[in-house]
């Protein structure tokens, strides 16, 4: 059985109070679930101080990014060793506003993937299709490549520590949710791909989070998928309430 993961990605969101009081707010509502593992992903710089405010509760924190190389001259970049030294456990790799506003690609994010495990973090690998593509019937093309290029190398024991995010970018902060058969579609496809490229034991075992516009009101339909093991939330990630409904959703 694979446990419900449900990560919150506060994006460019937030300032040093709001940080302090979301995480704060997480810790009093949801603090104690056991059942759902649980984390918030804020900017880098907030990072240390929602830790603190998250203490001993059961939230885990991760960050949006992360650089390949171990340190050296790389201005304004952060390494897994740096996110791992403040007790980092997950970062968020390939996101599609990275693939698409900041122009990384499939090669640069197996590089941080690959160096996110070497450095003890746990990876979550963003893949999705553009609204175009999907018109296409390009979904499962991109989405297979995206997969193949950024698990590329990384072999059965390592690809444990990784958790897959299906994103689709039509979705992602849009209120346009996919169908829960749309989001099975393609969670399916992807487990079967995991099977093929490694086998049928690690495609049971990894995640497959579901992204784009996932809310309180759409949570137990989507969870209700067979393969969909949990969502990465914008949006409504940076409300208490809905966080936390969510997560007692699941729970
Ligand atoms: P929204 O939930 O705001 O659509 O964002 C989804 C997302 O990009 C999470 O990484």
């Amino acid at each position: 059985m694979r446990k419900p993961f449900i990560a919150g990605n506060w994006k460019m969101n937030t300032s040093h109070q709001a940080a302090k009081s979301l995480a704060s707010g997480l810790v009093d509502q949801i603090g104690n679930v056991t059942t759902v593992d649980m984390a918030v992903c804020p900017p880098f710089v907030y990072l240390q101080l929602v830790a603190k405010a998250l203490g001993s509760s059961n939230i885990a924190f991760g960050a949006q990014d992360v650089y390949f190389e171990r340190n050296g001259a790389f201005t304004g970049e952060i390494s897994a060793e740096m996110l791992k030294d403040i007790c980092c456990t997950y970062v968020i790799v390939g996101h599609s506003e990275r693939r698409h506003v900041i122009g990384e690609t499939d090669e640069l994010i197996n590089k941080k993937l690959s160096a996110a495990i070497n450095g003890g973090l746990l990876p979550i690998l963003c893949v999705g299709e553009l609204h175009e593509e999907r018109e296409a019937g390009k979904t499962d093309e991109v989405v297979v490549n995206q997969l193949k290029k950024g698990l590329a190398g990384i072999c059965k024991e390592r690809v444990q520590a990784v958790t897959i995010a299906y994103e689709p970018v039509w979705a992602i902060g849009t209120g346009k949710t996919a169908t829960s058969d749309q989001a099975q579609e393609v969670h399916a496809m992807i487990r079967k791909l995991l099977a093929e490229m490694y086998d049928e034991s690690i495609a049971q075992e990894l995640r497959i989070q579901y992204g784009g516009s996932a809310k309180p009101s759409n949570t137990a339909e989507l969870m209700a998928c067979p393969d969909v093991d949990g969502l990465l939330v914008g949006g409504a990630s940076l409300k208490v309430e809905d966080f936390s409904a969510m997560i007692k959703t699941v729970e």
